[in-house]
């Protein structure tokens, strides 16, 4: 969300507007009407939705974006370790000292591009925990690398420029950054920079709990301090591409990791940001809750799929494709669970979805869903599955990873590598 202080060339569009509800589309007819998750959305596209704050967070917080995009997210390989890391300095022990500091200014760098010319400076708190913030230096001197692009799963981005011109495509549209302006990138949104003008170099400040808000005014009265109409957001803008191969860097609990994918995430066609249509979140199956201090967001959900019945029209009725702010462990009690058909996730398995880590029903279960007959259905009859959800995130033994031997290392390409393209420019 770039401040509006110069005019900007035309490839760059924008809608106004701080946290107010958006739709864009880059083709007209994109975004379904009246649901969220119709069984067929249009042109062939796929629905995913972000979420950026838990299902149950209160409306006035509430920030969730749905896409419809060529594939899903969640077509990626296993991440890996990211060992390319250049002069990156994430994950370094944090001092705490007494001493007053002060820094001369941090020098520009012509050899490293954005990922690998960030610099951890300060911080405070554990993203893992969701507590606390993040402090960086970029200093850049080169385009990222071609087909790659970033997103963090660890917070809110808050980019502020102070050398050079930053192009940021991302997978909802592009955004041109100056100096004087600044950009908030979202958790979890994927992006890649490049440099129109040449060395960059600034500061980020990442928000590990919540998200940016403008302030309250206040005696200062209701012309004060930021305007909701000083914020921008991108129009959607996509690209068609299913045939080159894609490194997606993940920057996870101050970690980098990495995962390879045949198709651009550069694919949202259509958005939307804000029903007895649609599969319902799951925290309408909530059983207990363990509340934090922030009204409807949990530290610990336990949340339960019985049996139940789909009476829904004109819908995807298994869960959709998503990445969600909250972590998801989900365990199975007895029987066959509805999302996945493959026969993977089995009585007393486990599987686990951590922030922002994209999932959804596997390609076999895509099919039938897309094509049943929607009438009224019993569905997990004899089963029980069941899910602890929390704001945080999760981490994982090595007993988990390793000793016990039950990790299923195809898991991921298992379940979506099969999906295919199905999006046709005009319906
Ligand atoms: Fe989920």
């Amino acid at each position: 969300m770039p401040v509006t202080n110069f005019q900007t060339p035309e490839k760059y569009q924008y809608l106004n507007g701080f946290l107010n509800y958006h739709e864009a589309e880059a083709i007209e007819g994109a975004l379904p009407l009246g649901a969220n998750s119709p069984q067929k959305p249009p042109l062939g596209l796929y629905a995913e939705k972000l979420s950026g704050t838990a299902f149950t967070a209160p409306r006035h917080e509430n920030q969730q974006t749905w896409l419809y995009r060529v594939l899903p997210s969640a077509t990626h390989s296993a991440f890996v370790a990211y060992d390319d890391a250049g002069a990156t300095t994430l994950g370094s022990p944090l001092k705490h000292i007494p001493n007053q500091l002060r820094w001369d200014p941090f020098d520009l760098d012509h050899e490293h591009d954005w990922v690998r010319g960030l610099r951890y400076a300060a911080g405070a708190g554990d993203p893992g925990m969701k507590t606390g913030l993040g402090i960086y230096i970029y200093a850049a001197g080169r385009d990222m690398d071609a087909n790659t692009a970033l997103y963090s799963s660890d917070g809110d981005m808050l980019i502020v420029g102070q050398h050079g011109v930053l192009d940021i495509q991302t997978e909802l549209g592009r955004l041109l950054v100056r100096p004087n302006e600044i950009v908030v990138i979202p958790r979890g949104i994927k992006y890649r920079v490049t440099l129109p003008e040449g060395p960059v170099r600034g500061y980020i400040l990442e928000l590990y709990q919540g998200h940016f808000t403008l302030p309250e005014l206040g005696p200062i009265g209701s012309n004060g301090l930021a305007n909701v109409r000083d914020f921008q957001v991108p129009t959607a803008h996509f690209d068609e591409d299913t045939t080159t191969t894609w490194s997606i860097i993940n920057k996870y609990n101050n970690e980098l990791y990495v995962a390879k994918q045949g198709h651009t995430p550069f694919d949202v066609v259509a958005w939307h940001g804000s029903t007895s249509f649609d599969h319902p979140d799951p925290s309408i199956y909530t059983v207990l809750t363990g509340p934090s201090d922030h009204p409807g967001t949990a530290i610990a959900d336990f949340v339960i799929f019985p049996p139940r019945w789909l009476v829904q029209e004109d819908t995807f009725r298994p869960p959709w494709y998503h990445r969600n702010t909250m972590s998801e462990f989900m365990g199975l009690i007895c029987g066959d669970y509805d999302a996945k058909a493959g026969g993977g996730f089995r009585a007393a398995g486990a599987s686990l979805h951590n922030v922002m880590s994209a999932h959804g029903p596997d390609a076999s279960t895509w099919q039938k869903a897309s094509e049943a007959v929607l009438q009224p259905q019993k569905i997990g009859e004899g089963s029980m599955a069941f899910m602890f959800e929390s704001s945080l995130m999760l981490g994982v033994t090595q007993w988990g990873l390793e000793t016990c031997h039950k990790i299923q290392p195809a898991y991921s390409e298992e379940s979506w590598s099969g999906l295919r393209p199905h999006f046709k420019r005009s319906s």
